[in-house]
């Protein structure tokens, strides 16, 4: 029998504790307010967006919403964010990606002040992980070790492997994981003998962005499978990259696409908005 890690719960836990800690710093009369741009209407990106501002509100952060249009210049998206940077009632700044084409992606992150990178995606902050400092920690890996902990894996000397090496979930979580003193293997597509070394892994965390990839071959008996994959099936039904009904009864635990980990993401970037108010007062 494995144990289902309930994304959902775990998500809503935090979002209590981040309540509890909102309305303690409005007893002390701080307001703590999140900025988020939205460029173009992106039908997927209006939904993620939609989202962040329901749980702001649920939190009791102040949400402050720019919808530019789509054809907006570099330069003007880089005014704004320059803006929002000096606005000392601003916390934390989000611009959701992607961006329309005339913008380079890096370019706006980079210029996003480290003291407000909520999402973790500054150069300063990938590099703070990566030195071991205090910093922004990009949400969706920051949510997997918050699933783990939380669900009694133990992470120290496990042998743990990353399939995939994005900047945003592949590389910050090999970091992580090594953080907290995993054994840890990153893979990818270049990767000769995939399903050699994740079938070492005691935590294997699949962000390879390929439905239902990943079956009992590539998986230890009793390993723990995390799933970072969301994607439609031929039925139209939401699934991951894990195939979830042929690896389940090989694990551990694992989680469910969905309740899994998509739910964690916007539960740590609330979690972040929090503690920008004591990175900004170091
Ligand atoms: N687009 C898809 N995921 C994300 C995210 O976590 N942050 C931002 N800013 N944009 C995204």
């Amino acid at each position: 029998m494995y144990q289902l890690i309930d994304g959902k719960k775990i998500s809503a836990e935090i979002k209590e504790e981040v309540k509890a800690k909102v309305a303690e710093y409005k007893k002390q009369g701080v307001e703590i307010t999140l900025a988020v741009i939205q460029v173009g209407n992106d039908p997927a990106s209006s939904v993620y967006v939609g989202n962040k501002k329901k749980a702001c509100e649920f939190v009791g952060i102040r949400s402050l919403s720019y919808e530019l249009p789509e054809e907006t210049t570099q330069e003007e998206l880089l005014d704004l964010v320059k803006e929002l940077n000096e606005r000392a009632d601003v916390n934390g700044i989000l611009v959701q990606l992607p961006l329309p084409k005339q913008i380079d992606e890096e370019t706006v992150l980079n210029t996003i002040s480290p003291l407000k990178d909520v999402d973790g995606f500054h150069p300063m902050n990938v590099g703070a992980l990566c030195i071991g400092k205090a910093g922004f920690v990009s949400c969706t890996p920051a949510g997997i070790i918050e699933l783990l902990k939380r669900s009694d894996v133990d992470i120290a000397g496990k042998e743990c492997v990353v399939i995939g090496r994005s900047n945003i979930v592949g590389k910050p979580m090999a970091l992580l994981l090594l953080r907290e003193n995993g054994t840890v293997t990153v893979t990818h597509s270049r990767t000769i003998d995939l399903k050699e070394v994740t079938s070492r892994a005691d935590i294997l965390v699949v962000a390879i962005g390929k439905p239902k990839m990943i079956t009992a071959e590539y998986v230890k008996k009793g390993a723990v499978v995390i799933d970072v994959g969301i994607h439609r099936d031929a039925n139209n039904k939401l699934c991951g990259d894990v195939d979830f009904d042929n690896v389940a009864e090989k694990c551990n635990a694992i989680t469910p696409v969905p309740g899994g980990v998509g739910p964690m993401t916007i539960a740590m970037l609330m979690k972040n908005c929090v503690e920008s108010v004591a990175l900004q007062n170091i």
